[in-house]
């Protein structure tokens, strides 16, 4: 298994092609299919195909990625959390999503301090981005609560929606 980083209840963790129920499960969830998007995966293979694709070739290409949130104890996966370098954003970005049981306990604040933490001090990242439908109150106070602040809305090339885009920079008031 190849941590990332650990926190007091958290494991963050490399997803491999073990994960493609749970990331099944969870690109299939009607919030991450509401505010983040259809990733298209219907099947278990299909999350492979996503896996190999997306997080898996962005840790061979970059060293990072979208990463599992395990709880320490059990070794059960709850949500991702990780970066992302897309071709439209100067910056990189954070991202995360976690399954609705996991939700309202703090681990995604706890797991979206840790990667930050390890963005600026292990990657020598300056700057994090995070982009966020303007409808999703529960990412927005999330990023607040992290010190991330409301930048202006961007649009994807492919996109048909504007996303707010939030950024955090090294000593950044
Ligand atoms: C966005 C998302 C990750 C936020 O998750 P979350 O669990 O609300 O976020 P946090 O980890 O900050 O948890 C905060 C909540 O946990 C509660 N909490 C419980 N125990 C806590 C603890 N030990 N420490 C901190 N907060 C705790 C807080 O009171 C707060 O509750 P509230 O929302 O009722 O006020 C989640 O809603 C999600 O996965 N959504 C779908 C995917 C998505 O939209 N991703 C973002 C795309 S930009």
């Amino acid at each position: 298994m190849s941590v990332i980083v650990e926190t007091q209840r958290l494991a963050i963790r490399r997803l491999t092609l073990d994960d493609a129920a749970f990331v099944w499960e969870l690109l299939n969830d009607a919030d991450f299919l509401t505010f983040i998007g259809d990733r298209g995966v219907r099947t278990v293979d299909d999350a492979i195909e996503y896996l190999n694709q997306g997080p898996l070739e962005m840790y061979e290409r970059l060293g990072f990625g979208l990463w599992c949130v395990e709880l320490r104890v059990t070794q059960t996966p709850m949500g991702i959390c990780g970066l992302l370098k897309r071709e439209w954003l100067d910056d990189v970005d954070i991202g995360f999503a976690f399954l609705p049981e996991f939700r309202g306990k703090g681990y995604a604040f706890e797991a979206s301090r840790a990667v930050i933490a390890h963005a600026t001090d292990v990657l020598g990242i300056q700057r994090l981005a995070a982009i966020v439908a303007p409808a999703n109150a529960r990412s927005q106070s999330l990023l607040g609560r992290l010190g991330m602040h409301y930048r202006t809305l961007v649009r994807a090339p492919n996109g048909d929606h504007d996303v707010q885009l939030f950024t955090l920079g090294i000593g950044e008031t």
